[in-house]
């Protein structure tokens, strides 16, 4: 192509119109990447990311100036614009920045890998709504008057309707086949409840029915009488004596809408029966699950070579954040429920991503949980959950001053020094081995469980599978997703010592050792 063919092309209207809708994507797409823009910013300069997307939208803009001066024979001094050099130099300018715009949002998102590109994508459909109105009506006003096929502008009004009618029925009468995701997940948190959490694919209510004592009882996710119907997570706290040895059911009715008079509701979804039995006898095996970071096939994979187990131990760090409920649901709620199957108590420890994004502070209340650092007991063995917060100081840019977890572990500690030591066999857990990343609180933390007569720790956070010493205590490092590679464990108590077992994803054995107690 010759210079003038090429000057021709690119200032042609229709070239234009369809560089200037990239360049809009662009820049909705790199506006759905804003999770990301830290790194970005931390390695430049901070507030690059931002200058980057006022260029795009800038750079939009300027294109749709150009087919607008083009379309509608826009005149400067009684000459057309689109004639001049200005006009060509201009339209090659913005075909450019888009052309190198588009190919670094693109390269942008293939290597956010397969953890952050579901990020991306919801971040995208929660924008997209506002992205397509102001399009449309920038179409309207700008592109539509210029269209001087009368086809053309049948077919577009006729669509647009059609797309605005399919809308207002939605809103009006959203569908939706409604259903319980999974078995619920059962979390023993140290209280005198357990707290059953479930999901629906839509929002509504949810409640537990079991007999008890001759009774039919059912409990509500409900705060002081008022049922709760604005989630698809339902958390119902049940005492504990109610559900051990007992079965249950779990149902949820859609909420479409609640009013100060009345409420728009649908269908109601009802589960089949589960028994739950919590561990009591004097072995225990225990399945332990670190870092699956949104890798739920390949951890299920691993866990489903494990056997047979009476528990399940979430060492946290299930996604690279919760920034959506969804995530929670996911990553947390159904990854949970589907492997304890309703049916065996599960021990949540928080991991340094759960403590990322909007939705990590709402957590606890998703879960049922009063704190994230605990002691429970099963048996002979007593469980010390503690939560070691995040990896780094409190002011990195990662947090975006957000936290303030320097306080949260010197709280934890303190009130780690007020147990007193038991009969029963003490094993820590936490989702990182460090306990603290302050070295006086780490060393505080770790006498304390001396103190306590605690030997093991088990813990995740490096995405490793080793077992080695640690300020004094043995620490377990349970596996987690690396390099394509997912190994979960499996911890047997017994009077013997504790059992350490490991499975790969491909259901190769890496680890198997007792240790005394
Ligand atoms: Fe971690």
């Amino acid at each position: 192509m010759n210079t003038n063919k090429f000057v021709a092309f690119i200032t042609h209207k229709i070239t234009l119109i369809i560089v200037s809708l990239i360049s809009a994507f662009t820049s909705f797409f790199f506006y759905s990447c804003r999770a990301n823009y830290v790194f970005l910013d931390y390695t430049v300069f901070n507030g690059i990311s931002y200058l980057l997307l006022s260029l795009m939208i800038i750079n939009t803009l300027l294109l749709l100036f150009l087919y607008i001066a083009e379309a509608y024979g826009l005149k400067l001094k009684e000459r057309y614009f689109s004639e001049t050099k200005t006009f060509a130099a201009l339209s090659i300018i913005g075909f450019e920045l888009c052309i190198v715009f588009a190919i670094g949002v693109m390269v942008n998102m293939i290597v956010a890998g397969e953890e952050t590109f579901p990020v991306i994508m919801k971040m995208a459909a929660k924008n997209f709504p506002a992205f397509a109105a102001i399009a449309t009506i920038v179409f309207f006003i700008s592109v539509f008057p210029s269209l001087k096929n009368k086809t053309l502008k049948i077919v577009t009004v006729a669509s647009t309707a059609i797309c605005l009618f399919i809308v207002s029925l939605w809103v009006l009468a959203p569908v939706c086949n409604y259903k319980i995701t999974s078995a619920p997940l059962v979390i023993d948190s140290g209280e005198d409840y357990y707290s059953v959490v479930f999901a629906t694919n839509d929002e509504g209510t949810g409640y537990v029915e079991y007999e008890y004592e001759g009774e039919t009882v059912r409990l509500y996710d409900e705060a002081m009488g008022r049922i709760k119907g604005d989630s698809k997570i339902h958390t119902v706290k049940v005492p504990k004596q109610q559900l051990d040895g007992n079965t249950y059911r779990i149902g949820s009715k859609r909420v479409v809408e609640a009013y100060s008079y009345g409420s728009y509701t649908g269908k109601e979804a009802i589960s089949g029966e589960y028994t739950f039995n919590a561990p009591e006898g004097e072995t225990q095996q225990w399945l332990t699950v670190s870092d699956w970071h949104t890798r739920l096939d390949k951890a299920y994979d691993a866990l489903s070579y494990a056997g047979d187990y009476d528990g399940v131990i979430l060492l946290g760090d299930s996604a690279p954040g919760l920034m959506f409920e969804d995530e929670i649901k996911d990553y947390i709620v159904e990854f949970g429920g589907n492997i304890c199957k309703g049916s065996v108590p599960v021990v949540f420890i928080r991991g340094n991503h759960e403590t990322r994004g909007e939705y990590a502070a709402k957590l606890p209340d998703y879960l049922g949980m009063e704190s994230f650092y605990y002691t429970t007991s099963y048996g002979n063995f007593d469980f010390i959950v503690l939560d070691s917060g995040e990896d780094k100081v409190d002011s990195h840019p990662e947090y975006g001053g957000m936290v303030n977890y320097a306080e949260y572990r010197k709280n934890m500690t303190e009130w780690l020094e007020t147990l007193t030591p038991s009969d029963n066999i003490p094993i820590v857990f936490s989702h990182s081995n460090e306990i603290c990343i302050e070295e006086d609180l780490r060393n505080r933390a770790f006498a304390s469980l001396k103190n306590l007569g605690a030997k093991y720790i088990v813990s995740g956070h490096t995405h490793t599978n080793e077992f080695f010493e640690y300020n004094g205590l043995s620490v377990y490092l349970d596996g987690g997703h690396k390099n394509g590679v997912f190994i979960a464990s499996k911890i047997t108590l017994s009077a013997d010592g504790i059992l350490f077992q490991a499975w790969n994803n491909e259901g190769q054995k890496v680890f198997d050792n007792t240790y005394k107690f």
